[in-house]
Formats: C-alpha cells, structure tokens, sequence
C-alpha cells in the first residue's frame, strides 16, 4: 500500500499548484492527478451536482489503486464528508491546512480569502477564521477560473479582471490574502499591483506538510527512490497542453480518460 499512488484532483489545472507543492516537498512518491476538464467549473454549479461529480472523483481514483486523495480543490473540499464516506481510503481537504496556516500568520487578524461562488456562498473559510477570532472578508471571483483556464496569456484581460474584482479590499486593512481556489495563486503577481506587499496564503504548501504529516503516522510514505506524476483529464489534451507549462513538475505522461 506504501507504494502506491497519491491521488490528485480538481476541476482543471487550478490543482497543479498544490501537486507542485507536494512533489517539491515528496519527490519520491507516485501522484495520479486527474484534471476534470468535463465538469470545469465547479464553483457555479449547483451543490447537489457538485457532490455528484466529486463523489465520482474519488470513487475513480480509488479504483486505480491510490493509497490516498488529496482534494487540491477548495469548491470540492466543502463536500468533503461525502466524498469520505464513499471509499475507504483517506480523503483529504485543502480547506483546514490552508485557514490554519493564514490565521497563525496574521499579525493584525484581518485576512480576506478569495474563491469561487460557493465557496464564498458557503462561508466554511470566513466562519473558521471567525472562530480563531479574527475578521473575515470574503470575495467571489469565479471569473478568475475561466479567464485562467481559457485567456491566461492576455496579460490586460487578466489585470482588468483582478482589479474589478478586488480592489474592494484595498480599503479593508487586510494583512493577509487567502487564495481559497487553487487556481488563484497564478494571478498573484496580478493581485499584487493591487493589494500590495501584504500575506498571501495558497493551498499547496499546507496541504503538502498536513499531507507528509499524515502519511508518515499512518506508516505510509513510500520507499520507492524516484518519483512519477501521471496527468488525466476528463475534457480535451488541448486542455491540458495550453497550461501545463506553468508548472515546475516532470511528469511521465497527460492522457485523456473517458468521461466515467
Ligand atoms: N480550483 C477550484 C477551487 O479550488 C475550483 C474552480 C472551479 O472549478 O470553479 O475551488
């Protein structure tokens, strides 16, 4: 079982910045990522239709074998419990790793989190950051998925963008910025003309460390010497081809799979 894949998923590319974490941090550990290109977006769905589709996720990527699931989407991660009562393997959230480390960061306890529609809509960031607390501002940039996944290379389209959506928390005093989408933290240089030298938090380095973390209590990190990364999309290769260069990972092959 220790050497057995980690599996990955998100709507798109957005995930790839936490499996770039992960392999930084375990070279040495085999990673199947599955990008649902089929079903991108997610954050504009309806909830109902949004468990459905994540449920199946997990259900698929059991069935290749992975010895563990790591959810690198903050949409998917609401349904987290629904997806844990599907397989039998552990299932794990971005969502707690990611909030935890932006409130021990915080100096002045004002952190905004940015996300998709329904995560905002849901509040489980703004009410954990409560909780510690602190005060929360959230903002719904689901825009931010499209023009990333389709325009990413119209550098003006993607400034108008953030600026339209964002610049509301000029005036908030935030000392630190939650990406709470996986794929946000590839418009930070964006974000940056706008909010400044302040904290900016992404997924992928917390979810990594909890991921280690757990992996080593239960006795499963592999002792395999090299490591591989496998890339399957639900949608077109195309998908895939047009982004994947923004990643600092090696990876062995990008497939399309049949829509399960
Ligand atoms: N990357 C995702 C997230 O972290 C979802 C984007 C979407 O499909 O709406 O929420």
């Amino acid at each position: 079982m220790k050497n057995s894949p980690i599996g990955v998923f998100d709507s798109g590319i957005g995930g790839l910045t936490v499996l770039e974490k992960m392999y930084e941090l375990m070279p040495n550990e085999e990673y199947i990522y599955l990008a649902d290109h089929a079903n991108c977006p997610y954050g504009v769905k309806k909830e109902e239709e949004i468990r459905k589709i994540v449920v199946n996720n997990v259900k698929y990527l059991e069935s290749l074998g992975v010895k563990c699931i790591v959810v690198a989407c903050n949409t998917a991660s609401l349904f987290i419990d629904d997806m844990q009562k599907n397989v039998k393997i552990p299932v794990i959230s971005v969502i707690e790793p990611t909030c935890k480390k932006a409130c021990n960061e915080s100096k002045n306890g004002k952190i905004a989190v940015i996300a998709t529609q329904m995560t905002i809509k849901n509040k489980k960031y703004q009410l954990y950051i409560e909780n510690e607390n602190k005060l929360s501002f959230g903002v719904a940039c689901s825009e931010f998925v499209d023009f990333i996944e389709n325009d990413f290379e119209d550098f003006i389209k993607g400034q108008t963008l953030v600026n339209e959506k964002i610049s509301c928390l000029k005036e908030t005093g935030i000392d630190t910025l939650i990406h709470g989408c996986t794929h946000f933290s590839l418009l930070e240089d964006k974000i940056r003309k706008v909010l400044g030298d302040i904290n900016y938090v992404d997924c992928g380095t917390p979810t990594s460390i909890y991921l280690k973390e757990l992996l080593e209590e239960k006795g499963l990190l592999t002792d395999k010497k090299e490591g591989k990364i496998k890339i399957y999309t639900t949608g077109k290769l195309k998908d895939l081809n047009k982004n994947i260069n923004l990643f600092n990972i090696s990876y062995e092959k990008l497939e399309e799979i049949k829509n399960r």
